[in-house]
């Protein structure tokens, strides 16, 4: 979604705000623009496109020269993408960069227009920004607190106002926005790699503040224009975490971290052999009570979810449903009082889960998520709240955000399990060391990372593709084939084997590519019988397998063994022969592996 970076201090501002944009890129876009306080008033430049054509114009129309400015990089909802409908929005009085939806733009753009505003853009941000002038009448608080007032919908604003030259002015609600802390300069952001390397503190700035942002220092206000004492965090990681470090893109970097993320997320978890969660709430006793568990979530992490759900109802006996984010809000879904829902979401922003998430609580539903940025609004909202730590995620697909998110699933399971008595304390402490030693067996993975290069070359040029396993093997598929297309573009479908037959068979013919996931012992029989039906029709099968079973030479074309460990515990060792699949197809398809096309990493729109 949008990127909004603001910046006051001694240096470039147009410097500052494009170095910061690009820290934000991994947020997807597709045009971009600023406005920098000059001497002679706000100019601003904005283009179609990516941040270097936002710097070609820029060199061909003059860079802007000032200490003081707001930038954005824009995902098209209202408007396509065009240089019209780029941000900064506004006029020579006041000029504003937006992230989120105006619900109610229409009737407001219909009220303004009746005082003879004009409209040159079909976003509802310009709404916004006629809005602002409309009430201006030399306060920028009160303008800024009439508008909030009066729109419907998300939004992170940065607001400039030309009486004010030393001020930007900023306020959210269901988008994120950070204030970053320097020395003698201060800044506004989505998201904190934007602000990385001049400072690591930061505020985060909660609904019905107002952000007066400026050189010496930043004062937040409460609607009633009451200073507010904030916390001040500090950044845990630093700019090389941010940056690609070699690698050739952020996916393949995240790929390889994620032995390190699965420690960092299990190890102080595991306490004398046994899951400690350290969540206060989440005691014996709440878990004897539960009733039934809802899992939230969209995309990947809904598939976490499906992983989780296996956990739990094979190690716990608790019956778990995971139901998408976007379904359950609308869904008007039966929520019993000692029901749980846990909600997961890597970057903590998602619109969908986030209102799902307040649907539950509102219902007085006890709600648990896992999330991976620390104090987003999810993080904040939840009853419980158990952080990931795989670090910053910056390729739109995800990829250590999902093992981590299972790992977390795997030991609510075995801490519910443990206090139902569905497993004893030795069986828990089993499947706790086998975790610890997962990193290691991922590492033997990545090592090997060439053999699924080699199969990505075989597969490279197919324009459909299947996924097909049972049970967890048919959670991994989804994930797997979610991956392939988002940033392959190859059209890729996931099936539970045995379900193939009554309909999508007809679409298996000669040469047509199907990956077949076979980890689970007591299916795997059944799996190969899928198997053998796809071969006979004529499909090209690359077998993806529990290095522990044996594979008859003529099963499929292409076998890839992953190393064996408990069944329930193998997606976390399994997804990431499917991972680098997807990243090397899409790498020989001369894709934009980091940033597919249409996507965004956080999606704070519905
Ligand atoms: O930040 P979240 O985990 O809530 O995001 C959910 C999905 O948007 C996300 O997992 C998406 O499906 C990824 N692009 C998949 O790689």
């Amino acid at each position: 979604m949008c990127g909004i970076v603001g910046y006051i201090g001694k240096r470039n501002a147009s410097e500052v705000l494009i170095d910061g944009l690009r820290k934000l890129e991994y947020r997807g876009y597709d045009s971009a623009g600023i406005a920098v306080f000059e001497e002679e008033g706000i100019k601003v430049v904005k283009a179609k496109g990516r941040l270097d054509d936002l710097e070609e114009k820029m060199n061909l129309v003059g860079k802007p020269k000032g200490s003081c400015g707001i930038g954005h990089t824009r995902w098209a909802t209202h408007g396509e993408p065009s240089d019209v409908n780029s941000h900064p929005h506004g006029n020579s009085r006041i000029t504003l960069v937006h992230n989120g939806i105006i619900e109610n733009y229409l009737e407001l753009k219909e009220r303004l227009a009746a005082k003879n505003y004009l409209f040159e853009s079909q976003t509802d941000t310009e709404v916004v920004a006629k809005l602002l002038d409309y009430y201006y009448d030399g306060n920028p608080f009160e303008t800024v607190r009439k508008v909030i007032e009066n729109v419907k919908g998300s939004y992170a604003f940065g607001i400039m106002f030309a009486d004010f030259p030393n001020q930007i002015f900023a306020v959210r609600k269901d988008s994120p926005m950070i204030v970053g802390l320097g020395e003698g300069e201060n800044f506004i952001a989505s998201d904190v790699p934007a602000i990385l390397k001049y400072t690591k503190d930061y505020y985060l700035i909660d609904e019905d503040e107002i952000v007066v942002l400026e050189e010496g220092g930043t004062k937040i206000y409460n609607l009633d224009h009451e200073l507010i004492e904030k916390q001040r965090h500090t950044a845990t990681w630093d700019i090389e975490a941010a940056e690609k470090g070699g690698y050739p893109h952020f996916m393949l970097k995240e790929i390889f971290e994620q032995p390190d993320a699965l420690r960092k997320t299990v190890q102080p978890r595991i306490k004398d052999g046994l899951p400690d969660l350290q969540v206060d709430s989440f005691t014996d006793d709440l878990i004897r009570k539960i009733g039934k568990i809802h899992i939230v979530a969209c995309g990947t992490a809904s598939y976490a979810g499906m992983i989780g759900k296996c956990a739990i109802e094979k190690l716990a006996r608790i019956p778990a449903e995971v139901c998408i984010a976007s379904e359950f809000r609308y869904g008007d879904p039966i929520l019993k009082e000692n029901d749980l829902v846990i909600v997961i979401s890597q970057s903590g922003e998602t619109a969908d889960t986030l209102a799902a998430l307040r649907l539950a609580k509102k219902k007085g539903i006890h709600t648990m998520a896992i999330v991976n940025v620390v104090g987003s609004s999810i993080a904040r909202e939840a009853d419980s709240i158990i952080y990931t730590w795989a670090g910053p995620e910056i390729a739109v697909a995800s990829t250590k955000a999902y093992t981590v998110q299972m790992s977390v699933m795997y030991l609510i399971a075995l801490k519910m399990a443990l206090a139902l008595g569905t497993l004893s304390e030795e069986e828990v402490k089993g499947y706790c060391g086998t975790i610890l030693s997962l990193p290691e067996k991922q590492q033997q993975i990545l090592d090997q990372s060439d053999t699924c290069k080699y199969f990505a070359s075989r597969f490279q040029n197919a324009e459909h593709l299947f996924y097909i396993g049972r049970g967890i093997d048919y959670a991994l598929s989804m994930e797997g084939s979610l991956k392939l297309k988002e940033i392959s573009y190859i059209h890729s479908e996931a099936y539970a084997a045995g379900e193939l037959k009554h309909g999508t068979i007809s679409l298996i013919t000669d040469n047509v590519p199907v990956i077949a996931v076979a980890t689970q012992e007591n299916i795997y029989e059944k799996t190969i019988s899928n198997i053998k039906e796809v071969t006979t029709r004529g499909a090209k099968v690359l077998l993806v397998v529990n290095d522990r079973f044996e594979v008859n030479e003529d099963i499929a074309n292409y076998v890839l063994r992953v190393p064996t460990t408990d069944d329930i515990l193998i997606p976390l060792l399994a997804v990431i022969p499917l991972q680098l699949f997807a990243y090397y197809t899409a790498v020989l398809r001369g894709c934009d592996v980091d940033k597919p096309r249409n996507l965004a990493k956080s999606v704070t729109v519905e």
